[in-house]
């Protein structure tokens, strides 16, 4: 079978850390792997409100984090997601077997729309559905993502069985690659939560814009576990867990390693350890995203291709789709 990989990302604020360990840091290695599309993802962030001004700017952001960590374009296309009008047509056909039962299940559906219950809109609710034609239509074998995603590829894997069963062969059925290590970045000011985009304060996360300063007051200020040793326990020590999580991946460390460097020392020099390695792996992404933006001919050059090359192989796939669903003329 001819593999595919694809893989996208909300432009809903800066990226943090979370995003970057959970699911970008891997693309750059499987690109050499894979052949690989990485799209960002607009029509995805519109289901919850955004200033489009904002969103615009936002979109760009993302575009230039992808060039920014390493993806080589040419080899790996970096298109709009609402510059590829398949994206929204397979979705709508998608809706008409998904089982409402089905997205009323998804724990991220839950946890959004918690807030504002018969309020939250449609789009929020059949997000995954938009999630599963992103994937379907490239014929994507795997799908590297965060834990949080995890349950949405699932239900990506039940459409396009559902599909095929009605219509005959038509989609390929992905796997989602999931790190066993940083697939779940919890929050620097509370290790119950997951670090999120989208937290109220901004001492949760790490975004990939921080400055060294910044870095360095977000990381002193992380929270902490009870006794001051510097041990990986999920259960007992989550806060220092996920520091070393993160120290890991910064540096490639083992976690073993990162624990025997420390032995004898203080959160304090962990710490400040900590802060210096984020500082050295981010502080070249950000002075890249920086520069990427400050050439927007680059990257609309960038774009363009990329958008016409995912387009030729979403209509393809979409003419054959309208065909099985006997849409369209004869
Ligand atoms: P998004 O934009 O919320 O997050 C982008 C990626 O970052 C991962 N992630 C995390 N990983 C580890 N720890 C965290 N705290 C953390 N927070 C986020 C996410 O799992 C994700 O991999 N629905 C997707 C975007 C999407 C997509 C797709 C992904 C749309 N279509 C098709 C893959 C394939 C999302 O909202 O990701």
């Amino acid at each position: 079978m001819k593999e595919l990989l694809f893989s996208g990302v909300q432009p809903t604020n800066n990226l943090h850390l979370g995003n970057y360990i959970g699911a970008l840091k891997q693309w750059v290695s499987l690109q050499h792997t894979y052949p690989c599309l990485f799209s960002v993802v607009d029509l995805h962030a519109i289901t919850v409100p955004q200033n489009p001004r904002d969103l615009q700017e936002r979109v760009l952001d993302t575009a230039a984090t992808y060039l920014a960590i390493g993806i080589d374009p040419v080899r790996s296309p970096i298109f709009i997601q609402s510059e590829v009008s398949a994206h929204t047509e397979l979705a709508w056909i998608l809706n008409t077997i998904a089982k409402t039962g089905e997205l009323e299940r998804m724990t991220q559906y839950k946890d959004k729309s918690a807030k504002d219950g018969v309020n939250a809109s449609l789009g929020l609710y059949s997000y995954p559905v938009l999630m599963a034609a992103d994937i379907l239509l490239y014929d994507t074998t795997v799908v590297p993502v965060g834990e949080d995603q995890m349950q949405h590829v699932e239900l990506t894997r039940v459409l396009a069985r559902r599909f095929n069963e009605r219509y005959g062969e038509t989609f390929v059925v992905p796997k989602s690659l999931i790190q066993k290590q940083g697939a779940r970045i919890m929050g620097l000011d509370d290790p119950e939560k997951k670090m999120s985009k989208s937290a109220l304060s901004s001492y949760n996360f790490i975004s990939l814009m921080d400055d060294a300063e910044t870095i360095q007051k977000k990381v002193s200020k992380a929270v902490t576990d009870a006794e001051a040793e510097i041990v990986y326990n999920e259960a007992k020590k989550p806060a220092i867990s996920n520091l070393l999580t993160i120290y890991h991946h910064m540096t490639g460390e083992t976690v073993a390693e990162l624990e025997e460097r420390y032995k004898g020392k203080g959160y304090g020099d962990f710490k400040k350890g900590l802060a210096e390695a984020i500082i050295a792996h981010i502080g070249p992404v950000t002075a890249k995203i920086k520069a990427y933006r400050e050439d927007p001919a680059e990257l609309m050059k960038i774009l363009d291709q990329g958008r016409d090359r995912a387009n030729e192989m979403a209509e393809r796939k979409l003419v054959l789709v309208k065909e099985k669903v006997g849409l369209g003329r004869k």
